[in-house]
């Protein structure tokens, strides 16, 4: 199959410099090379071209950087929606996760009943009325969903407007939700399992009922937008938000697999890897279990054959 690749090497969407430096790091590890292994043939991009964001913490608008967020977002929903239309599976790789507003409305513009899968430890959906940080990578669903109240208008964000409906969403992983995003989200009715549901009935069951609720006849095209973060900080720690009790590394890696064998991934967001946080060790570690997450996204079997275990005499 065909694949689009992509880097945004883009970090306005939240206060902490270095996760611009993701993809870039990530194809050092080898991200060409392993993806080419799986049978792909990739029409690799390289990295966007982005507006350089001058000094993160000084900014002092109450929504942050919201023309920088909105010109990248835009661009890439083009780039999106292209490689869409020419029958590719798109992966995009951030970049802070601002840059999903694009990648998904691409998505959505060119394709009928998508579908989103959110895996996160947060919710993102704050609106530029409820933010408290003013932080875009805190906002990108309320930009994609129809039916969020009072929504002002955010300079750089002109030319996007709703493109899913409540029902087409569902959250895995949650575990650091405002109360504010709660209540829209309940509002809304939309689909949020947390990391306490799965601590509760298992993994397993928990992504069955997400896809059954986004994809209840196994026919829709799906989006992933995975946040580094969802994982707990001991396997990916190199992240601008981590949130301690996250997803193991089994879990995350489940999810990406039980997607991937839905023969229904049609887009793919990997986000918040940040190589400026944390040891090198912590970065390295990051990085492979990142790449991890992607292989099994694309088709991995599994990720025990890539580390056999010693033989037993
Ligand atoms: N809810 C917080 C905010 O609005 C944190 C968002 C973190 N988002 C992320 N993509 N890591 O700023
Ligand atoms: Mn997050
Ligand atoms: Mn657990
Ligand atoms: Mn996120």
């Amino acid at each position: 199959q065909d694949l689009f690749l992509i880097g945004v090497p883009f970090s306005g969407g939240q206060p902490r410099k270095g996760v611009e430096e993701g993809p870039v790091r990530l194809r050092k590890q080898g991200l060409v090379r392993k993806i080419e292994k799986l049978g792909y043939k990739i029409t690799d991009f390289g990295e966007m071209t982005v507006p350089h964001i001058e000094n993160h913490n000084i900014s002092r608008e109450r929504v942050k950087n919201s023309v920088e967020c909105g010109t990248v977002a835009k661009k890439l929903a083009q780039e999106i929606a292209k490689a869409t239309q020419e029958g590719k599976l798109s992966l995009t790789i951030g970049g802070d996760h601002s840059i999903a507003v694009g990648s998904v409305f691409g998505h959505a513009s060119v394709t009928r009943n998508l579908g989103l899968l959110w895996v996160d430890a947060h919710m993102d959906i704050n609106s530029p009325a409820t933010t408290k940080t003013g932080n875009i990578h805190g906002m990108p669903l309320s930009m994609l969903i129809e039916g969020i109240p009072e929504f002002p208008s955010l300079p750089g964000y002109e030319w996007c407007s709703p493109c899913l409906s409540p029902r087409d969403i569902a959250y895995i992983g949650l575990r650091d939700v405002e109360p504010q995003e709660r209540d829209i989200c309940k509002h809304l009715g939309i689909a949020a399992y947390t990391i306490d549901d799965v601590d509760k009935d298992g993994i397993g069951v928990i992504i069955e009922k997400a896809l059954e609720k986004i994809n209840p006849d196994g026919n829709r095209p799906i989006h992933v937008s995975y946040d580094i973060d969802s994982l707990d900080p001991k396997e990916t720690p190199s992240t601008g938000t981590p949130v301690r009790g996250g997803l193991t590394l089994d879990e995350g890696i489940y999810i990406a697999q039980i997607v991937a064998q839905s023969g229904c991934l049609s887009g793919i967001d990997v986000v918040e890897f940040n190589p400026a946080i944390g040891t090198e060790e912590e970065v390295l570690k990051t990085a492979q279990n990142t790449m991890k997450l992607i292989q099994i996204l694309l088709g991995l079997e599994s990720h025990l054959k890539e580390a056999p275990l010693p033989p037993v005499d």
